[in-house]
């Protein structure tokens, strides 16, 4: 396990804490899978598939949630997203070239997802819990 959910990364608001949890499952189970199918090329996509498309759907949760509630910060954080998922359509496409080392590019993937869950999730998202919570969203 590389990343684990406490109470500390709360952002206040339980469906949103039940994603990230999700999320925190999701890339636990790459960190498994570099420990054990290193061979695996496509079961890693299949992986990545899961772990993006999940995140998708959780970001338009968010980004609903920022427009009903007109948050401040709704472009920065959106910027944000959309960051993410560039970043991880470019990680996936090296890993889907066949001539690639895609071993070395899990674990790029892997320094990525902690870099994002201490940035994005511990930091950014944390700043709507205040603005969530006054309208009423816990
Ligand atoms: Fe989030
Ligand atoms: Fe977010």
């Amino acid at each position: 396990m590389i990343i684990e959910w406490t109470e500390e990364n709360s952002v206040g608001v339980k469906e949103l804490d039940e994603h990230h949890q999700n999320l925190v499952k999701i890339a636990n189970k790459l960190y498994d899978f570099t420990r054990t199918n290193v061979k695996d090329r496509n079961k890693l996509i299949e992986l990545l598939n899961e772990l993006v498309n999940f995140s998708k759907y959780h970001h338009s949760i968010e980004e609903k949630y920022f427009k009903k509630f007109n948050y401040e910060h709704i472009e920065r954080h959106t910027k944000e997203h959309e960051k993410f998922f560039v970043n991880m359509n470019a990680l996936i496409k090296k890993i889907e070239d066949p001539k690639s080392d895609f071993s070395q590019t899990t674990f790029e993937v892997l320094d990525y997802l902690e870099d994002w869950y201490l940035n994005h999730l511990n930091d950014e998202d944390k700043k709507y819990t205040k603005t969530f919570n006054e309208n009423g969203l816990f």
